[in-house]
Order: C-alpha cells, then structure tokens, then sequence
C-alpha cells in the first residue's frame, strides 16, 4: 500500500483534504493526523475490523485499548454506558483538549477497542484538523499514538512516516503538534478517580473540577498495567536512555571517553561536550514537554548509541514530563 501524504493547514484545513480522509476513515482504512498532543494513527472506532488493522499497523498487543476521539460531550455520549456529573463538569472545563475520560462502554463499541474490558477511553481532541476530521467522517475515530508499538510517540508527520510509511493509507501533515506530551487519562469509572496517566491537564486542575482524585495505577489492591501507558518501555526510544540528577556533564563525559556516540538532552545551556550531541532542552515544564519527542527523534536520527537526559525538578508541574522520561529509561 502507497501511504499518501495531504498537507493541510493546521489552523482551517482545507475541506477538500479532510474530506478526502474522512472517505478513507469511512471505507475502514487507517488515516494519521495532527492533534494537539502527537499524531493519532485514526480508524472509525464503531468497525472492528478497521480498529484491527491500527494493532496490525502499529505491531501493538490486542491487549491495549485505544482511546476514542469525539467532536463533543454529545457524541462522547454515544460511546459511554453512563456520563456521570464529574465528566460532565470535567468536559465543560477541559474539552476539547488533552484529556481522557475512562468511563463504562456502550455495547456498540467493538471489543478490539476496549481490549475486551468494560470501559472505553474518550476525548474530544481541541486540535482543528482532529475536529474537522472527526465531523466529517461522521463516526467516533479510534486512534493511538501513530508510531510502532514501543516507539516514541510522532509529534511532526516526517515521524508518522519514518515508521509507518506504507502500513496506513493516509497522513495529513498539519505541521508540529503544539503540544507534544500524550493526554492525560482520567478512570472515573474508580473511585476514587484515578489518573492512569499524568499529562497536560495537572491532578490539581483535576482536583480544582472534581475533588480528590488518586494518582497512579500500581497502589492498593489495584492490578497492576491497568493503563497500558503504564508499561515500563511504553515510549522507549531505540537506544538506551538514563537519567542524570544534577546534571549530566560528568557522566556524558565518561561515556564519549569510552567512544561511545552520546546524546544529551541539556535542562538549561551547558556547555557544548566535543563528541557528544547535545540538545538544550527550555526550562519550563511546557516547553520542554512540547520538544521532549522531537528530540529524542533527532537524536535517533543522529545514530547515537546512548542518550543521557539532565532530570528535571521532582515537582508537581513536571510530573508529565518525568512520567514519560521514567519510561523511556526503563530496562536501563
Ligand atoms: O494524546 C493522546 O492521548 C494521543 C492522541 C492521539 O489522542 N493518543 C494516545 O493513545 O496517546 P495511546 O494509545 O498511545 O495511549 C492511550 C492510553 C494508553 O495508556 C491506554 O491504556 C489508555 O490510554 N486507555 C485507553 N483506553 C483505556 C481504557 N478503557 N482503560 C484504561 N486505559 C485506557
Ligand atoms: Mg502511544
């Protein structure tokens, strides 16, 4: 299959593009596309068989859900068994934006979007051409980050297409996404609610809508990979990744001594290290979240063998962050 490519304006996409991919989404077939977090990889999410094809694709476990994207609260409706007051008061804050409501599914959701299990995962993507595309093909559109099963999540089409470049019939390239760290993802169907995954909408702008919330799938009596976001390598990058506190310097030192070909991602401007390519990495926990893949895509394009990330602050504003460089790190 050839994949081919729509460039698209990110701020009003033309119809004539969206349409174009609305009719794939439609006749089953698989369409990646700009959010405003990374690049989803899109599949109407009432058709089982095209929701298989997005695990043939990305080489993705069946046992991983997949979060379904909606234009509105109303359609978010048509999915979910019930809609309790915290989505509704959590949608009227947030949506449409980074963050996913798990809730209990109707019966009209296909099992291969669940993974089998009682919920489906829901938002409603803030991004302009996520929400002509979901209009105009006229179903919910199931979509995971568009990158293989493990990969670094696309934040940029050339991303999609590096690894998926003829497994999917259709990119529209709306440029960079403008935010760059996955939604966050909410259970509301626990209680108390739980934050299965840390993302750009922080526990306390949570907490602030709902109350209490908890954080984390591993505590009490809980079982364990309930969000597959969870899994240790989830957004592992090719080459080993370790964190350095306080600073890398010394230890990207070590490694070039040894001849090894060293990534660096820099919080703040250090000096350049002769051997080592290195990143500077902004300061704050937004802009840094926004760069974080795009980075980590450069520096595997670089052919390096390691790549050392300075640790940001153990702080509530960069827990996104640290959540998804804790999992590229795993395993080290
Ligand atoms: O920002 C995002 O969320 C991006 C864009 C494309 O919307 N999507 C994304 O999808 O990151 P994916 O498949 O790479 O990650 C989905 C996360 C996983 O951790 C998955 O387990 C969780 O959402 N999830 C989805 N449905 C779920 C459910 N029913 N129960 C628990 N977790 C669920
Ligand atoms: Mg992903």
């Amino acid at each position: 299959m050839r994949t081919t490519i729509v460039a698209v304006d990110p701020a009003s996409p033309e119809p004539a593009a969206i349409e174009r991919a609305a009719e794939v989404i439609r006749a089953g077939g698989l369409v990646a596309f700009p959010t405003e977090t990374v690049y989803g990889l899109g599949a109407n999410a009432l058709h089982a068989e095209a929701a298989a094809r997005i695990y043939e694709a990305k080489g993705r476990p069946a046992a991983n859900p997949i979060i379904v994207h909606v234009t509105d609260t109303d359609s978010a409706r048509q999915i979910v068994a019930v809609w309790p007051e915290e989505a509704e008061r959590l949608a009227e804050r947030f949506w449409p934006g980074p963050l996913t409501l798990v809730l209990p599914r109707r019966d009209s959701v296909p099992d291969l979007v669940t993974a089998g299990g009682p919920t489906v995962g829901v938002r409603a993507p803030a991004h302009p051409v996520a929400q002509a595309l979901i209009k105009a093909a006229g179903v919910p559109i199931a979509a995971p980050s568009a990158n293989r099963s493990t990969g670094i999540s696309p934040t940029r089409a050339e991303h999609v297409l590096k690894e998926l470049h003829d497994r999917i019939e259709l990119v529209l390239d709306g440029g960079p996404t403008p935010g760059g760290l996955e939604s966050t993802v909410l259970d509301l169907s626990s209680k108390p609610p739980r934050i299965l995954r840390p993302g750009p909408v922080s526990p306390a702008e949570i907490e602030a809508a709902i109350g209490p919330v908890a954080l984390g799938g591993e505590s009490a009596g809980r079982a364990p990979l309930r969000s597959p976001g969870m899994m240790p390598r989830h957004y592992a990058p090719c080459v080993p990744l370790e964190l350095a506190l306080g600073g890398g310097e010394s230890r990207v030192r070590f490694l070039v001594a040894e001849g090894a070909r060293v990534g660096w991602l820099t919080l703040g401007d250090w000096a350049e290290i002769p051997g080592a390519v290195r990143i500077v990495m902004p300061t704050d926990p937004g802009g840094y979240g926004a760069r974080l893949y795009a980075a980590l895509h450069a520096l595997e394009e670089h052919g390096v063998e390691r790549i050392v990330v300075d640790l940001p602050p153990d702080s509530q504003d960069w827990l996104a962050v640290r959540d998804r460089l804790r999992r590229a790190s795993a395993g080290m």
